[in-house]
Parts: C-alpha cells; structure tokens; sequence
C-alpha cells in the first residue's frame, strides 16, 4: 500500500510517500522559516500563499524522487486541521483534485494524530507503541496530553491554558534576541549555557493542563532587572528558561502516566525534536518513552502519509465534502 500524504496547515508545504505504515519512498519539506523570520512569526496570508507557489513542485519531487506514477498511489492523505485556514485549503483542495482525478480514496487526518503516527514511521510492521500509552503532544501550537487506547482512539487527558509549549520557546527567543524560530535557537544557546536561574513552573492543582504564560513572562522581567546594569547573560537565561520548561512537560507527564497506568509514552510533535526534553524524559520515565527521530518531529507529510494508512485500514474514506477545521481537536 502507496499512500501520498499533503501537509500545508502552518509554514512548511510538505508532500510524501509512504509504503504500509513504516517505510518512507519520499519526504520533501519546502520551509517557509527564512519568509517568515523577518516578522519575527508566520504571517497567515503570507503562509497561504507560499503555499500555493510551492505545493506543485513538491508534490512533483516526492513522487519522481522514488520514480512513482499516479497510479501506483492506493490513496491521498491530507491534513484537514488543526492549523490556519487558508493554509489547510491549499492541501486539501490539491488532494481532493489528484484523488478525483486519480479515483483514488481520499483520507482526512488530524494534525496531532499526525504527529503521534512519526512514530509509526520508524518501527517494524506490527511494532510500535504499546497500549495504552500516554502522548505528550507539543508543538507551536498545541501542548496536549492525549491517553491512546489503540489506533485511532484518543482522549484527551490535559492541554495548555495559554500559551503552546513551541510558542513559549518562540517568544522566549525573542526576548533574548535569539531570532525566529525560537526552539533550536534556545535549544542551541542553552547548550552553551548553565540553568543558574530559578524560573517558575506552573503545577496547576487537580488538572493535567499545562500554563507557559508565567514562565514567559518571569523571564522577561528578569531580563528587564539585568538589562540596566550587566551584559545579559544570555546562554544562561536560555539554559534556565529550557530547564522551567522541560521540567514542567517532563512532570506533568510523569504524574499523568502514573495516574492512568499507561505501558508507554509517546512523544510528538516539533517541540519533541528537543534534546534536553529527549534526556531529561529518558531519565527520569521508569516506562519506555518513545520519541521519532527529530526529523520527524518537526512538520512533515511523511506522518500524514502513515496516519492515513491507518485510516484507509480501517476504512476512514472521506466525502468529497470534506472541509479544513482549525481548531480541529483530538479526542
Ligand atoms: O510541530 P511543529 O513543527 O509545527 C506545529 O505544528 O506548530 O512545531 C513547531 C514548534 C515551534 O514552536 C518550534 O520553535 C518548536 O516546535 N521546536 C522546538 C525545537 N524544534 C522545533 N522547540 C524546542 N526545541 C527544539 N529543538
Ligand atoms: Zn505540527
């Protein structure tokens, strides 16, 4: 089973070719990170557009690539939400003209299902995850805790009451001066830095919710405190501001899994191709804790693609009514 996975919901146009679950033929990202840098963010009606210059020449590379024809496809997955609307249009209305025009099955998928099915993408054929296992999700745009029973079957167990976890690590670049985008720049300027500064982590009582707001916003009046004498200490701050951070998924997911007695925990999303959440999750977690590879992470079509295999198995055939959601939730 050929299964072509499009990914346009933020600022990558993405396009890939899967084989079953695992095995990756194509996987192209065209990034908009150097368009959007300038603005210091994604700018949506910018995103849109890039979208419609780029999907055609990456659909083309990931399926010449592998030297694929229309007809060896057995379907077209696509991401229907959550993510900006005009973004998700030009997936969508790309994929449903190759699965109409092909007769091909037209698959919707979730975004953060998405990324939970990354994965899938590295694992023997019927391996993977054991169930029940708890996803950390987090991305730019989402920091959720999802129980996953089996495939397909998700409740959600916890989410952020502000800020996303990726956004957190966006804005904190910005006060530090790092640039766009904030994660592997933090992540980089940590890596040369200590955690000397006590940050605050939010333990919200009764409630597997996450809240990044405090932690943003202590680290911007400790930098305004410094800014008047001393050259910021900019390494350290980053270091301390990653530390608060991890510290606070690494916790919440812990104590969730315990609570709920999972086999395993799962992380995802662009946020996840950190690598001081990567350790600090191994060390402490007495469960298995399954990450992809950081590639992986990060928005790609290639988990569009293995999620969409999974759907098709079990017979999740979209209309042709099929429409984006952007706040499209998961469980
Ligand atoms: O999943 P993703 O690629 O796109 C969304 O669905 O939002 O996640 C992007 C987010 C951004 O906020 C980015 O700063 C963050 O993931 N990110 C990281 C790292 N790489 C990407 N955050 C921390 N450390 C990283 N190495
Ligand atoms: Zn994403």
């Amino acid at each position: 089973m050929k299964i072509l996975g499009i990914e346009t919901s933020c600022d990558e146009t993405a396009a890939a070719v899967v084989e079953e679950e695992g095995r990756i033929l194509s996987n192209v990202v065209a990034s908009q990170v150097e368009l959007h840098a300038r603005y210091g963010g994604i700018v949506p009606e910018v995103a849109s557009r890039q979208h419609l210059l780029s999907i055609v020449p990456v659909l083309e590379r990931a399926m010449a690539g592998p030297g694929l024809d229309w007809q060896d496809l057995d379907g077209v997955a696509v991401t229907v939400g959550p993510g900006l609307p005009g973004s998700l249009l030009v997936g969508l209305n790309v994929a449903k003209a190759i699965a109409l025009a092909r007769n091909l099955p037209l698959l919707g998928v979730n975004h953060l299902e998405g990324h939970i099915y990354a994965h899938w993408l590295e694992v023997e054929e019927g391996g993977g995850a054991p169930f029940p296992c708890l996803c950390l999700v987090v991305s730019g745009g989402h920091s959720e805790l999802v129980l996953m029973r089996g495939h397909g079957q998700f409740q959600s167990l916890g989410r952020t009451r502000d800020d996303a976890s990726g956004e957190a690590f966006d804005k904190a670049a910005r006060i530090l001066g790092l640039g766009y985008p904030g994660g592997p720049a933090i992540q980089a300027a940590a890596g040369k830095g200590k955690a000397s500064f006590r940050l605050p982590r939010a333990w919200l009582k009764d409630s597997h919710d996450f809240s990044f707001s405090g932690v943003k916003t202590a680290l911007w009046r400790l930098v305004e405190e410094i800014k008047g004498g001393d050259p910021l200490p900019v390494f350290d701050l980053a270091a301390s501001f990653q530390e608060a951070v991890v510290d606070a998924l690494v916790a919440n997911t812990l104590e969730t899994a315990r609570e709920y007695q999972v086999e395993g925990i799962l992380l995802a999303g662009g946020v996840a191709a950190n690598s001081r959440l990567r350790e600090v999750m191994g060390e402490r977690s007495i469960l298995p804790v399954l990450i992809p590879s950081p590639a992986l992470c990060t928005d790609n079509a290639a988990m569009i693609a293995a999620c969409g295999c999974y759907h098709l198995r079990a017979g999740g055939v979209a209309g042709w009514d099929l429409d984006v959601d952007s706040g499209l939730r998961l469980g």
